[in-house]
C-alpha cells in the first residue's frame, strides 16, 4: 500500500498533477488527495489550480465540470465508468418544453447532470449554493432539474418563487426512508440528525440540519452534540471521524453506498496518472454553452 502511495506522489510531482477527491470515494483515495470536498469546493479548486493535470477522483459529471472550467488542462478519470445515475434523469427536451410553456422561467441545473443539460440551462447550482443562487435569479418561475428532492428543498427556502420540478432523484438518498430515520432516532436518542438535501422531503422534515456534504461535516464539528445520525453516503464518515475522534456517527441504515463512487481505487488513480488515460474530452460547441451555466454559478455564489 505504502509503495502505491509513494508511486502516486512521485507521479504527481513529476507531472505537476493534483488529485481532487469527493467525500464519497474510498478512504485511501481521500487520503492521497490534495483537496477533498463537496462538488462546489472541488469546482472552485479545479478552476484555480496551476497544475497541468487534474486527476478527478469522483464521478463523470465532476470531471466534466472541471474540464469545462479549465479547458487548457488535462483532466483524467481513474474509472471512466464511474457515473452518477441521477445525472441522466433530466433531458434537454424537457427544458425546451418548459421554456415554450412559460415566459418568465429560469432553467436551473443541478451540477449532477450531463454537459448537454448544462448547455440547455441558464445556471448550474450545487447543494451548497442552490438556495442562494435561486434567490438571486430575476425570473419568477424556476424549472429545477434533474433532482426533485433538492428542487423541492430549494422551493421551501424560496417561497416567493414558483417551481416546476423535474422528477429525477438519487437512488441512494431516495432509499433513506422515514421509518429507518425514526428507528435510528429511537436507537440514538441523544443524536442530532444531519441530512443531505437529496433526501426525500419526509426525511428532511425530521432533520436537525440540512446541507451539502461539506455542510454536514462543518455542522457536526461545531455542534455540541456528541452523537450524529448521518443521512448521506457513507464516505463522509472518514472525514467526520478524523475531525471528531471523540464523537459518534451512525448511518440511518446500513448500505448508504454509491457504488459508482466506490469504483475509484488507488490502483486506478495510479494507472490513469502514469499512463495519462481516461482523459475527459468534450465537444467544444456544447462545452462553450455549458460552461456559461457553471461560470454563472461561480459568479452568483460569490
Ligand atoms: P455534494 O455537493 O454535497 O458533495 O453532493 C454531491 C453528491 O453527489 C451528493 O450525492
Ligand atoms: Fe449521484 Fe447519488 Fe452517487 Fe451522488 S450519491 S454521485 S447523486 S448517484
Amino acid at each position: 500500500m505504502s509503495n502505491l502511495y509513494d508511486e502516486i506522489k512521485a507521479l504527481k510531482e513529476r507531472k505537476n498533477a493534483i488529485i481532487l477527491a469527493h467525500y464519497y470515494v474510498p478512504d485511501p483515495v481521500q487520503e492521497i488527495a490534495d483537496y477533498i470536498g463537496d462538488s462546489f469546493y472541488l469546482s472552485k479548486k479545479a478552476k484555480e489550480t496551476q497544475a497541468d493535470i487534474i486527476v478527478f477522483a469522483g464521478v463523470l459529471f465532476m470531471g466534466e465540470s472541471a474540464k469545462m472550467l479549465t479547458p487548457g488542462k488535462k483532466v483524467l478519470m481513474p474509472d471512466r465508468t464511474a457515473d452518477c445515475s441521477m445525472a441522466h434523469m433530466g433531458t434537454v427536451e424537457s427544458v425546451a418544453q418548459v421554456r415554450a410553456a412559460y415566459e418568465d422561467v429560469a432553467a436551473v441545473c443541478y451540477i449532477n447532470s450531463t454537459t448537454e443539460l448544462k448547455a440547455a440551462c441558464d445556471v448550474c447550482v450545487t447543494s451548497s449554493n442552490a438556495v442562494q443562487i435561486v434567490k438571486k435569479l430575476p425570473q419568477h418561475t424556476i424549472f429545477f432539474t434533474p433532482d426533485r428532492n433538492l428542487g423541492h428543498y430549494v422551493s421551501t427556502q424560496v417561497p416567493e418563487k414558483e417551481f416546476i420540478l423535474n422528477q429525477g432523484c438519487c437512488p441512494i438518498h431516495e432509499d433513506i426512508e422515514p421509518a429507518a430515520a425514526a428507528a435510528a432516532k429511537t436507537a440514538h436518542p441523544g443524536a442530532v440528525f444531519l441530512v443531505h438535501p437529496e433526501c426525500r422531503q419526509d426525511v428532511l422534515a425530521m432533520a436537525d440540519y440540512i446541507g451539502s456534504t461539506s455542510g454536514i461535516i462543518q455542522y457536526a464539528a461545531a455542534a455540541p452534540a456528541r452523537e450524529c445520525i448521518i443521512g448521506t453516503e457513507e464516505g463522509v464518515f472518514h472525514e467526520l471521524t478524523m475531525q471528531n475522534p471523540d464523537k459518534k456517527f451512525y448511518p440511518v441504515r446500513p448500505g448508504q453506498c454509491c457504488d459508482n463512487m466506490k469504483k475509484i481505487t488507488l490502483e486506478k488513480v495510479r494507472d490513469c496518472l502514469r499512463d495519462e488515460t481516461n482523459e475527459v474530452i468534450l465537444d467544444e460547441t456544447i462545452c462553450r454553452k455549458a460552461v456559461r451555466s457553471l461560470d454563472r454559478m461561480l459568479e452568483l455564489a460569490k
